[in-house]
């Protein structure tokens, strides 16, 4: 029986040839689907043009919302942080978190440090010393070759800061290494890198054959691959808070700032003590941190990998801030690595990711990293704070409680209704639905 679920040729078609290819043999009602696909393509279309550009077999775009966190003091400087997230309560979080710090000096951060990886695996039989031997000489020719290619990050104050030799051959007969550093300045870099490493593993399968001072198998070089690392533990940033514990004020439940401190520290101790907590306690901090990144055209895996590695550096999986409470002074920070870019890639070619930089002030690379790094300090600091007063259902069950209203289709009337009517109930889908149906039957 034909399957009518493959096709060949599929990137051929038009766009309309590839949606009416889609409905017709993935949904059941292909006309209803379609029109759905259809509306949301952009209305004007050189800017869907610029969408669809950014990926392959692209049929719609899939809208996500874009918020913004006001009230964000960062290094003395006011900002407006654009988030994209599809998860409720995690931009008022922020807000709050954003607020409550703004009037207890903001948030004051750091650059550690903007050195990215690339690496060259290859395999080479011989004496691992002989290889050492020839390794300055194989360096100049690889800084020589890539001059072409390295020319116009240089002369932006960038480039290959350093080139190691790192022998594996005793985890793997034959590997080795060439760990590269880069400084990329205001782009991410990935580009540039993956270029200059592809022109390096060139250039050494070069010096081989071509240096007349080595045995025939001395001369085999096999390139295994060359590519960047996301791991990039010296891309590093830090963001910190601190007050005198008395200034942090009351919470809910007649919790006292001494009270709250404690528990705050000890729930960030539990996340240095347990993976299962470290990674939920993490995740929360990547909801601020990946929303930032998405929203200024910013490769939010690459930033995932590289923190959850970091958050891995000593072996085990751990929190990726920090907090004491020492001689009256509640101080909470977060330092983590940032690979992050304001040039290049899709941060000039996404309409909305070139609105936040500017709504950010359209900063550099370094100051990116400072403001993304505060506001996943923030949502740390919102997650925990709910944690340890009311619990997290509170608020994230008013922004579900919205959710179903709006599922419903709700009136204005109907969600003031809700809203009050659940004001100190438990909220369920059914529950509501309950409490609608009732409503609607006067
Ligand atoms: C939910 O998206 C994030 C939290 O679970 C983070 C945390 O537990 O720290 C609330």
């Amino acid at each position: 029986m034909e399957n009518r679920k493959t096709i060949s040729g599929f990137s051929k078609l038009s766009k309309r040839g590839k949606i009416k290819w889609i409905v017709e043999n993935f949904f059941r009602d292909p006309e209803l689907v379609m029109k759905d696909l259809i509306s949301y393509w952009h209305h004007d279309e050189e800017q869907q043009r610029i969408l669809d550009g950014f990926s392959e077999n692209t049929i719609s775009n899939y809208h996500m919302p874009f918020g913004v966190a006001p009230n964000f003091v960062i290094d003395g400087e006011t900002y407006c942080i654009p988030m994209v997230i599809e998860e409720s309560s995690v931009v008022a979080a922020a807000s709050s978190a954003g607020k409550f710090w703004m009037s207890r000096g903001g948030f004051n951060t750091q650059v550690l440090g903007t050195t990215k990886i690339g690496q060259v695996h290859f395999k080479w039989t011989g004496m691992p010393a002989r290889l050492y031997y020839f390794f300055p000489e194989i360096q100049k020719k690889l800084l020589a070759d890539a001059i072409s290619v390295t020319a116009n990050m240089v002369k932006r104050g960038g480039g290959i800061t350093g080139i190691e030799l790192l022998d594996f051959t005793d985890r793997e007969p034959d590997l080795y290494q060439l760990k590269v550093s880069f400084e990329t300045c205001d782009s991410m870099g990935a580009n540039f890198i993956n270029t200059v490493l592809e022109q390096f593993a060139s250039s050494l399968k070069q010096y081989f054959i071509t240096n007349d001072s080595l045995t025939d198998k001395e001369k085999d070089v096999k390139i295994i691959m060359s590519i960047l690392s996301n791991y990039t533990p010296e891309c590093l940033v830090r963001a910190e808070v601190q007050c005198p514990v008395g200034e942090l004020g009351n919470f809910s439940g007649g919790m006292d700032a001494w009270q709250f401190a404690e528990k705050f520290r000890m729930a960030v101790k539990i996340a240095h003590l347990d993976p299962f907590r470290a990674t939920t306690h993490n995740k929360g901090i990547f909801n601020g941190i990946d929303a930032v990144v998405l929203a200024t055209g910013n490769d939010f895996r690459a930033i995932e990998a590289c923190g959850h590695t970091y958050a891995a550096k000593t072996g085990t999986y751990q929190s990726l801030s920090h907090c004491t409470v020492e001689d009256d002074i509640f101080r909470f920070w977060l330092e983590m690595p940032l690979a992050v870019g304001t040039i290049g890639g899709l941060t000039s070619l996404h309409p909305i990711a070139k609105r936040s930089l500017e709504l950010l002030g359209n900063p550099g690379a370094e100051k990116l990293m400072r403001i993304i790094a505060a506001v996943g300090l923030a949502q740390n600091f919102a997650a925990l704070r709910s944690l340890v007063t009311t619990g997290i259902q509170q608020g994230h069950m008013r922004m579900h409680l919205l959710n179903v209203l709006n599922h419903l289709q709700a009136s204005e009337h109907e969600m003031k209704e809700a809203i009050h009517f659940f004001s100190n109930r438990v909220v369920s889908f059914s529950h509501v639905r309950e409490f609608l149906d009732k409503l609607r039957l006067g």
